[in-house]
């Protein structure tokens, strides 16, 4: 009988612990932002995950489209964010949970898709958390960023990690919180018509082609047909725009670049064949 309790009681226990584990992350698991965020709940990993010694030193850095760290960030443009935590023994692992915020109103800054491998998205309270997809052997986690819409203003990330031993416990880990804030860059419209902002290829095109940009531009590109329709208009923040003109009757289109006050930049002709 008491052989009997005590096994039922052991296998309540495993799977209380097995349901109550967050390995796999704070937000997803318990819908809990634990960054140190503001308006996040009020406890981090440090709050049980300490007693470890690994000298944890966590860093956040954005990267644009071509890989270059930026301490500002441009409207609408795409960025990796990455968060790592730097040690200085091994540890047997790694968890972290990281969030962005507009520092106007506290509330989630543009969108971060895209998780590395050992990470995952969850969204808490209108918030995107990336957080570790279980103890990670990595100690980077990273996902990909769209800054908010221009005029949003600077943006604060927020990050909470640790190093653990890998027991399987929130002991003998040691954990930190840091936050790393990105000003808004807003470029200055310009007015000169450039020549060689962007090319065309194939052109003239049967199908696809390809435009690519000599730099990112705060507006959009749009092709007119011969009768002055737009049929096609996209936002400028990547450095190649994509278009399938399969649809379209041959003759010659104009290929216009504007930026956010409207004022033409560049202009180009494209043949459909
Ligand atoms: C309220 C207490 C508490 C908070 C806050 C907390 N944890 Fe945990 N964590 C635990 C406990 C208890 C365990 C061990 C059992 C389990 O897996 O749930 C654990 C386990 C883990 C593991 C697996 C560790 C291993 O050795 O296998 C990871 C990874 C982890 N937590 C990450 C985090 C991160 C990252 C944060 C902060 C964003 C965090 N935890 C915040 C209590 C907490």
């Amino acid at each position: 009988m008491k052989i009997r309790f005590t096994i039922i009681s052991l296998c309540f226990l495993t799977i209380m612990t097995i349901a109550m584990s967050h390995s796999g992350g704070r937000a997803t698991q318990f819908s809990e932002g634990n960054t140190g965020a503001p308006g996040d709940d009020n406890k981090t990993c440090a709050t049980c995950h300490n007693g470890g010694s690994f000298g944890t030193d966590i860093a956040i850095t954005l990267q644009d489209a071509d890989g270059n760290a930026v301490t500002d960030y441009i409207g609408g443009a795409t960025y990796t964010v990455t968060a790592t935590i730097n040690t200085t023994t091994t540890p047997g692992g790694y968890g972290l949970q990281m969030v962005g915020l507009l520092n106007s109103n506290e509330t989630n800054a543009g969108e971060m898709e895209g998780a590395s491998s050992n990470a995952q998205l969850a969204v808490v309270n209108g918030r995107t958390y990336l957080e570790q997809a279980g103890l990670s052997a990595i100690s980077t986690f990273e996902a990909e960023w769209t800054a908010p819409t221009e005029g949003s203003g600077s943006v604060t990330f927020y990050a909470t990690g640790h190093a653990a031993d890998g027991n399987g416990q929130s002991s003998g880990d040691q954990a930190q919180s840091v936050s790393m804030e990105f000003g808004e860059n807003i470029i200055e419209s310009t007015v000169e018509f450039e020549n060689d902002l962007f090319t065309i290829s194939p052109n003239p095109v049967a199908d696809f082609t390809t435009i690519s940009l000599d730099r990112v531009v705060n507006g959009t590109l749009n092709i007119y047909s011969g009768n002055g329709e737009a049929i096609f208009t996209s936002d400028v923040n990547s450095s190649e725009v994509f278009v399938n003109l399969t649809d379209y009757p041959q003759g010659t289109y104009l290929v216009s670049v504007v930026n956010k006050e409207n004022i033409v930049v560049s202009t180009k002709q494209l043949i459909k064949m």
